[in-house]
């Protein structure tokens, strides 16, 4: 499922990228803000278009760890460097972290103190992030960004649905602390929020438009698109254990994908 979800979401991000205005005059043109970026490696895959600042923002310890990980694998950092002396170059013209709290109002000005431009054209990805996030902390992350991106600006997101977070809350309260069901289920406990199924509405007063067609997908309809089977999981190991009991109880689970547009 992860596979899928990063390759549903490197498309749209190139798309989204490749149809943003190019008359900004400044050497930077676009900027990609990859929120909780854990180990993402978008910045060496992607051929990014010229002129396009990449910044990932995690935790601090994370944004710690990742850099001793990218000097030991021999990946660029400093686009200023020479690319020949690394095993993995960098594709963007810049590439920045940024160790900050998406929790806390102060990650806006933390983002600001590493060269971000509010304003500019600018694609947000939050891959597998928002669910350990509190509801509050979700509305006014998206909210904040609407607000300090540019005309053009894209917001690409994964997140898990009210009936999947209520049933994955009730697997937990169910499944005591052996055996793999209880491990598989483990790290369900930093969810926070499961966003409603009526995601274009919920985006909406947050000044980001999905009411485009195919702007929100349900995971399991882009599995053959990238050539792949339906992740099944082995029969009570996975998060379907309870799948029917939970469906009755607290409506459809989903892990929606969604690729949406800064409100004009
Ligand atoms: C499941 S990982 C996803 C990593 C990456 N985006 C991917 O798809 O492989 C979630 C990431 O969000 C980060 N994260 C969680 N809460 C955060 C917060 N309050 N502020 C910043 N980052 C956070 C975690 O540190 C972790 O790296």
């Amino acid at each position: 499922m992860v596979v899928q979800r990063t390759n549903y979401l490197d498309d749209k991000l190139m798309g989204a990228l490749a149809a943003m205005p190019v008359n900004v005059a400044t050497p930077v043109k676009r900027q990609v803000v990859l929120l909780g970026s854990g180990l993402d490696t978008k910045a060496w895959r992607l051929d990014f278009p010229s002129g396009t600042a990449i910044f990932e923002v995690d935790q601090r310890d994370m944004s710690g760890f990742k850099h001793r990980r990218l000097e030991a694998i021999k990946a660029q950092t400093d686009a200023a460097s020479d690319p020949a002396k690394f095993k993995h170059p960098l594709k963007a013209a810049s590439w920045t972290s940024v160790g900050t709290d998406l929790m806390h109002p102060e990650w806006v000005a933390d983002l600001e103190d590493q060269g971000f431009q509010k304003g500019l054209p600018t694609a947000y990805v939050a891959e597998g992030l928002l669910y350990y996030l509190s509801p509050n902390a979700v509305k006014s992350l998206l909210a904040t960004l609407a607000e300090i991106s540019g005309p053009g600006s894209a917001l690409l997101f994964s997140c898990i649905n009210e009936g999947f977070y209520s049933g994955a809350k009730s697997d937990l309260s169910k499944a005591g602390t052996d055996g793999m069901w209880a491990t598989t289920l483990k790290f369900t406990e930093a969810f926070q929020f499961g966003i409603t199924d009526d995601v274009a509405g919920f985006l909406r007063p947050l000044g980001w438009d999905a009411s485009a067609d195919g702007a929100v997908k349900d995971v399991r309809n882009v599995y053959q698109a990238y050539g792949v089977q339906e992740f099944l999981p082995p029969k009570g190991l996975g998060f379907d254990k309870n799948r029917e009991e939970n469906e009755k109880m607290f409506g459809p689970k989903v892990y929606y994908l969604v690729n949406a547009r800064l409100s004009p």
